[in-house]
């Protein structure tokens, strides 16, 4: 047995799911690219540590980056995690990424011997934070059994879709319908508020419909008071998901005209300048192509994860 979990990459996701594993009782060193992110994880029992290379002696470590490029770095670059002469024995990647850069770094990880479980999630930080996530793995099934009571201390449901990179086109599918939902909420709601329907209880009708979701409940506070500047998920991370989507139907033969539109309206968004802001920013530019300038409502909504 080698040294314990390692973690690559603490941001908004992975710094919540580092603490359900810490406080699952499982021993963690972590990494972050900006230091001042992993510090505060000390208090919570994590060993910070200051290079990739110091995980390199770890048993399984996980990496929760940004993009396929990024993923590729940690691994790969110079002072990366399998770039020296120890190697951990396994990857989980938790990122949403390509499934051609998933699969070119399962081919170059399995040929250094290190075994590689793609395994992205659905749900956001504050999900994660409660331990709700749902992890969704591919790869050898050994693998995932092996690995499967880590992912336990992170989620409220784990599964296993099959062998290569199939988890990736699970989030990949998962997160074109992400978009494609939140556009077509935010414009049937504009529609509503032009018509004369008050944001938060338009949104509430839905909710309380066949049509509410885990999602639409999430999202009805910021849609209702415009506080965007609560990050959970940002355009320009949405505007990757959707173009990764679009790729995806494109090398399958796939037409996804809803999913199609959508690209574009959030390539807008992102064009537009929104970045560090919550994706549901969206509402307010639909609102301004319908001539509507949106106000705060300013109303105690939950977002049903308070319990
Ligand atoms: N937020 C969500 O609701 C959500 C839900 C499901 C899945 N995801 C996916 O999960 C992944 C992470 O999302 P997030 O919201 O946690 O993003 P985030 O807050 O922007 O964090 C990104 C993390 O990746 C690190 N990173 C990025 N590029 C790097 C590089 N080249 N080298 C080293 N570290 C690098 C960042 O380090 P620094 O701190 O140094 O910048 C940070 O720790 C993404 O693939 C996203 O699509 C997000």
């Amino acid at each position: 047995m080698q040294d314990g979990l390692g973690w690559i990459g603490l941001g908004r996701m992975g710094e919540a799911m580092v603490k359900r594993l810490l406080s699952g009782d499982h021993a963690v060193k972590v990494w972050n690219r900006t230091a001042a992110k992993a510090e505060p994880l000390a208090q919570y029992g994590a060993r910070v540590v200051p290079s990739k290379e110091d995980l390199a002696g770890c048993d399984v470590v996980f990496t929760m980056v940004s993009t396929t490029d990024d993923l590729k770095e940690v691994l790969f670059a110079v002072g990366g995690l399998v770039a020296g002469s120890v190697k951990p024995r396994v990857v989980v990647d938790c990122s949403s990424i390509s499934l051609e850069g998933s699969a070119e770094i399962r081919a170059r990880l399995e040929a250094l011997g290190v075994a590689y479980l793609c395994t992205p999630v659905s749900g956001n930080a504050k999900v994660a934070k409660a331990g709700k996530l749902l992890m969704v793995s591919s790869g050898p099934k050994t693998l995932f059994d092996r690995v499967e009571p880590y992912l336990q201390a992170m989620a409220r449901k784990v599964l296993w879709v099959g062998e290569g990179e199939l988890a990736r086109v699970w989030k990949i599918a998962h997160n074109t319908m992400f978009g494609v939902v939140i556009q077509n909420l935010c414009e049937i709601t504009v529609l509503a508020e032009k018509a004369g329907i008050p944001r938060h209880v338009f949104l509430e009708s839905i909710n309380e419909s066949v049509l509410g979701s885990m999602y639409t409940r999430y999202k009805t506070p910021v849609l209702s008071n415009l506080n965007f500047d609560q990050v959970t998920f940002t355009p320009r991370l949405l505007l990757k998901d959707m173009d990764l989507g679009m790729a995806t139907a494109k090398g399958l033969g796939v037409s996804m005209p809803a999913a199609a539109a959508t690209r574009e309206s959030v390539a807008r968004m992102v064009g537009r300048g929104h970045d560090q802001v919550d994706f549901a920013v969206l509402l307010v530019e639909i609102a301004r192509d319908a001539g509507l300038e949106l106000r705060p409502e300013n109303v105690q909504i939950s977002d049903g994860l308070e319990s």
